[in-house]
């Protein structure tokens, strides 16, 4: 469950303006609901968790099982945006800071064009029996097909090709693009990738959900979480987190305050702020508006952005991730010598500590001019993940529509992907190329 703290805010809006975009959050919500507003034929996502069946789940479970019988130790998972970084938050939170886990190891590639990174991907293979998983909605991307170019062929040397079809499992459209074609050709195992789930919003479908089962985590947790966030967040009332969360950033930005940052207090979080980062960049950022969305971790970041944020340009706003419980107990030692002066916390916990960082933290940006958003769950694990994977959904839909925009299209990302073609000389972009050329 989550909730919303707003006491933050209070001393940067008043109670009248705080209800204003409360109404044209539920407006928001009200066209997300209806159906009919911009880019709604990628709103399967909202309706998604409770449409999952035992059955849908079994089936991502029937592959870490094979694979488990077939000794599998490392599952590359390829794909890149929403296509990678929903496991990659959910695995990172999940893990061990320091130990393997007791499923397989899931390393991601195709998320970048680093040919070191490539070569080292290779070297990790080489050391494993290994297994993989290609996923790209559109089965055009760049990225991800350069890798699993390296990757199939590297399993198809090393296994053959028979056996290769077995240790490759492709996410994908279900009709369209070149890995559709490939998967039916080899005859890998295939899931689908919803038309009405744009990428950035698909973490809770075969693209997250298997890579997070195959490093040996909870998906029946996960998408429990996720369906009673449904319920909640399809509530039409002010109480309901995510139109609360759309309200106030929606409000801060109309005040001036262009950039959020999402705070986190534990460095399992990393990789959430990644995800939440592309999910309101792109959803957000188009038309010549949209929030800034930028991330922290603390108290690691208190050393290095916190100046900025106390004391720099004041444009920023904060929505701080705060888990209410930690896992385990460690508490700070005591020292009869006290060269360090350290016993006056002798026999705390190190969660109090972190708990005192983060409110005196919050107190001194709000002196400092920055406003606060607090966003309060559980504890990190898969059922508070499943629910704030689909709570930062539903408030990222019900936002855009607020800001004016389609939360649900990306067209911005296509001018870089013409000029890197053009660069590259595939065919059909002779002409741009000749001007990029120009311009070089
Ligand atoms: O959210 C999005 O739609 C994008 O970030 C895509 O996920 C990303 O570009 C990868 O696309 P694809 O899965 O088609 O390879």
């Amino acid at each position: 469950m989550i909730k919303i703290d707003k006491s933050g805010c209070a001393p940067f809006a008043s109670q009248e303006q705080i209800k204003q975009y409360l109404d044209k959050a539920i407006a928001g919500f009200d066209t997300l609901e209806s159906g009919n507003g911009a880019g709604n034929d990628f709103i399967g996502w909202n309706r998604l968790p409770s449409s999952i069946t035992k059955e849908v789940l079994g089936e991502y479970k029937e592959v870490v099982s094979r694979w488990q019988a077939m000794k599998v130790d490392l599952v590359v998972v390829i794909g890149i945006g929403g296509s990678d970084l929903g496991a990659k938050a959910a695995i990172h939170a999940l893990s061990h800071s320091f130990l393997p886990g007791e499923g397989m190891q899931v390393v991601f590639a195709g998320n970048s064009l680093s040919e070191d990174y490539l070569a080292e991907l290779k070297d990790l293979m080489e050391m494993h029996n290994t297994a993989c998983v290609v996923i790209s909605k559109s089965g055009t991307t760049t990225e991800p097909a350069v890798a699993f170019r390296l990757v199939k062929q590297y399993i198809e040397r090393v296994y053959g090709a028979a056996e290769a079809s077995k240790r490759i499992v492709a996410v994908t459209d279900k009709a369209r693009g070149a890995l559709k074609t490939l998967a039916t050709a080899q005859g890998y195992t295939s899931f689908v990738i919803e038309d009405n789930i744009g990428g950035r919003y698909s973490v809770l479908t075969p693209v997250g959900l298997l890579a997070i089962a195959l490093a040996g985590f909870d998906i029946d947790a996960m998408v429990r979480g996720a369906k009673d966030a449904e319920k909640v967040c399809s509530e039409r009332d002010e109480k309901n987190p995510a139109i609360q969360y759309a309200a106030l950033r929606n409000m801060l930005y109309d005040k001036g305050y262009k950039t959020e940052i999402l705070v986190n207090y534990n460095p399992k979080l990393l990789y959430v702020s990644e995800w939440w980062k592309q999910l309101y960049g792109e959803s957000e950022g188009k038309d010549g508006k949209g929030i800034f969305p930028a991330s922290v971790s603390n108290t690691t970041d208190l050393h290095s952005m916190g100046q900025y944020i106390q004391e720099g340009e004041r444009t920023l706003f904060e929505t701080v991730l705060h888990a209410e419980k930690c896992s385990r107990e460690v508490s700070i030692p005591t020292d009869p010598a006290n060269l360090d002066n350290l016993n006056y916390l002798a026999g705390k916990r190190v969660e109090e500590c972190n708990e005192s960082a983060m409110t005196a933290t919050i107190m001194a940006h709000i002196d400092g001019g920055v406003p606060q958003i607090k966003v309060n769950f559980e504890k990190i694990d898969e059922y508070n993940l499943g629910w704030m994977f689909y709570f930062f959904e539903k408030a990222c839909g019900i936002s855009g529509y607020v800001l004016g925009v389609n939360p649900f299209n990306q067209p911005g990302v296509e001018a870089y992907k013409k000029n890197m073609f053009a660069l590259l000389g595939k065919p059909g972009f002779e002409e741009l190329a000749a001007e990029l050329k120009k311009r070089m």
